[in-house]
């Protein structure tokens, strides 16, 4: 199990405030698994995992072969929860430089659709130059703006590279399994075609098809990732009480929230867990922030950001908690050498490894941030592999709508999103929109 560690929380709040929310955590959850909470349309993702290999996941692990096999990258069309998911598994297991000096049989995976930036897209087409590609479309409505204007240029990128008839070989679509113009295109044009449950909100479906198959053409076992999310599932969802990690995480973010802490950091000392952090933004934002609530989610790096947040989280506002992930090292070390000259000092450290320095940098940060007033939640991930990643995700989807329902949300809708699209499509003039 994840290990939460509330000891440095301690400060601004005690056991009795604590157990005096047990009630609200435990029908929190209670709400959500027997589905009488709203948005219960959307608690697909709750029993999703599987150790079952589906005819589905047969489909994507052919799939994915067939594009390892066939193309030097793969194109991940999708915004939001139809491209975090992928990006931060893909970036957390493999680093945020997985791309270089992959092709053919390991292929790179770019990203598109998930901007409208110019200088993106020029840079996207260079990456692509001379490269054999394909395109995996991931959109449950089908119409965002976003992936539909990127999708269709590349879309005739492949035409005109290799053919109407070889193209369509080579487009993957991931959508919902009626309706949208993305699935009509796809039965139209005879693209293989995966479902995203219509159970299963975007920033909710990273097990589904929107991560599996992109996770699978990168080379991630991702039956070993459903196989850890099925345990989490089992496991998440059988303990009611502070024992469960789910309900602690929740519980002490609830009562910081209303200790005035309006803002979270989720952080790590991993430079490849930036996406995760940017999954974890999507999924806690879009999730919690409504009815003029919410406790503002904000990801960073350490050590980078220390050198730039650092002295904001140390003495600026004390609106701040902060909730650090940690991993397990490697097994394969770095010693940090002896210097006969020793001109920068450094010979002290000689002989000790690299996480020993990373692990002192991380117990010198929580000191000094609890010292600064800041409450420190320690998830301790242990070791990293793709059981891990599987157990991850679902840990932090539960955590979500636990913690959610707490606040007294719906965790599943998102309808401030809205708000920029229409005011776009007024803009540009889409039939429909005029006023
Ligand atoms: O989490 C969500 O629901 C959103 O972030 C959507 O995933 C995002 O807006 C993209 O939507 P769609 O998958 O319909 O293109």
């Amino acid at each position: 199990m994840i290990k939460v560690d509330i000891s440095n929380v301690w400060g601004q709040l005690s056991l009795p405030d604590l157990l005096a929310v047990e009630g609200e955590v435990a029908a929190a959850h209670r709400t959500l698994t027997d589905g009488s909470g709203e948005g219960s349309d959307f608690l697909g993702w709750l029993s999703l995992p599987t150790r079952e290999v589906t005819d589905e996941m047969q489909r994507i692990l052919a799939a994915a072969a067939r594009i390892r096999a066939t193309s030097d990258a793969l194109v991940v069309v999708g915004i939001g929860g139809s491209y975090l998911g992928p990006r931060a598994a893909i970036e957390l297991m493999q680093g945020a430089n997985h791309n270089i000096g992959k092709g053919k049989g390991d292929p790179q995976i770019f990203y598109a659709g998930n901007t409208l930036s110019t200088r993106g897209w020029n840079e996207l087409c260079r990456l692509l130059d001379g490269k054999d590609f394909s395109v995996a479309v991931i959109s449950k409505s089908g119409t965002t703006t976003e992936p539909a204007i990127a999708f269709r240029a590349l879309r005739w990128m492949l035409e005109r590279k290799y053919g109407t008839e070889k193209a369509k070989k080579r487009i993957y679509a991931i959508t919902d399994p009626v309706k949208g113009a993305l699935k009509q295109m796809a039965a139209e044009e005879g693209w293989e075609t995966f479902v995203i449950p219509p159970a299963a909100g975007g920033r909710f479906s990273v097990l589904t098809p929107v991560g599996l198959l992109p996770m699978a053409v990168a080379g991630i076992d991702i039956t070993k990732v459903m196989a850890g999310a099925c345990d989490a599932k089992e496991s998440y969802n059988s303990l009611r009480s502070f024992e469960n990690p789910v309900w602690l995480y929740a519980g002490v973010r609830n009562l910081l929230y209303r200790n005035g802490k309006e803002i979270e950091l989720f952080e790590s000392f991993e430079p490849g867990f930036k996406m995760f952090g940017g999954w974890w933004q999507q999924l806690f934002g879009e999730s919690e922030g409504k009815d003029g609530k919410g406790l503002f989610p904000v990801t960073a790096e350490f050590t980078p950001d220390l050198h730039s947040l650092g002295q904001m989280i140390q003495q600026g506002q004390r609106n701040i908690f902060e909730t650090m992930v940690r991993f397990a090292p490697p097994a394969q070390r770095s010693v940090i050498g002896s210097d006969a000259k020793n001109l920068d000092g450094l010979n002290y450290l000689a002989g000790k490894t690299l996480d020993f320095v990373d692990e002192q940098a991380f117990l010198g940060t929580v000191a000094a941030h609890v010292d600064g007033g800041v409450p420190v939640i320690t998830m301790d991930m242990g070791e990293l592999n793709e059981e891990k990643l599987g157990e991850m995700f679902y840990f932090l989807e539960l955590c979500c709508g636990v913690s959610a329902y707490i606040l007294g949300v719906n965790p599943f809708n998102q309808p401030g999103v809205e708000f920029y699209k229409r005011n776009m499509f007024r803009l540009l003039g889409k039939p429909g929109y005029e006023k």
